[in-house]
């Protein structure tokens, strides 16, 4: 039997029905194979869970808003190896709930801005960005130095993202409460900041 064209293209439910049919058939091709490959599952070598002070700072990022103005995905092009570093793969991210890649670039990437700066550096900046950076439009964050943290729910955190697969033992668990209780939100940020791109450098 021949197909006959003519009654999909007058049909307008049935040719929306099979657009939905071809274009579902292509995303499964090119998503269904990403969930098997090793390499975007498991993790890069190298990498190792946020420790809890740093587990505190991110919160602190996404709280805060840093990512509304900071991506953290290096594209594979070479102005952007060529200025931020590796570029980022799926590797580093599998213990990151949610992921912070965003595409909006108001500032500067932060995939790998760990170990670039001192952390004196960071709190100058954090103060006043005009201080080390005089053309700088990144709002001050200078509260974030007198907050302190109490650490109440850091441990219930840990378990909670233990429960996705993110391998923390039981003492780091334990030792939650004590690691960050009485640090300042800016020393919390600063270890999270300070953390970023451990894994490939
Ligand atoms: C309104 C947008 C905006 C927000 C919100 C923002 N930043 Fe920025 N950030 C910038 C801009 C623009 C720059 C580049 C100028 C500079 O270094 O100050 C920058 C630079 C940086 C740098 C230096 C990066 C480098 O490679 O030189 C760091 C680190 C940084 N921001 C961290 C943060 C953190 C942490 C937060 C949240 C507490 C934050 N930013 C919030 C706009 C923003």
């Amino acid at each position: 039997m021949k197909f006959n064209h003519e009654i999909v293209e007058k049909n307008i439910g049935l040719m929306g029905i099979l657009t939905v049919i071809a274009i579902s058939i292509g995303g499964l091709v090119q998503i269904t194979p990403l969930l098997f490959q090793k390499d975007t599952t498991e993790p890069v070598t190298d990498l190792r869970p946020y420790t809890a002070l740093e587990l505190e700072g991110r919160d602190i990022y996404i709280r805060e808003g840093c990512n509304n103005c900071h991506s953290q995905m290096i594209r594979p092009l070479r102005a952007e190896t060529e200025r931020y570093g590796h570029y980022s793969v799926a590797g580093e991210h599998v213990w990151e709930h949610p992921f912070l890649w965003g595409s909006k670039r108001t500032g500067p990437d932060l995939a790998r801005v760990g170990g670039r700066y001192s952390d004196k550096w960071h709190e100058v900046h954090l103060l006043d960005p005009r201080a080390v950076v005089p053309q700088s439009n990144m709002p001050s964050f200078k509260w974030l130095a007198d907050a302190t943290l109490d650490g109440e729910l850091t441990a219930k955190k840990m378990e909670v993202f233990r429960g996705f697969g993110v391998p923390y033992s039981d003492e780091e668990i334990a030792g939650a409460q004590k690691a960050v209780k009485g640090k300042t939100e800016m020393e919390a940020i600063i270890a999270y900041l300070q953390s970023l791109g451990h894994a490939l450098k």
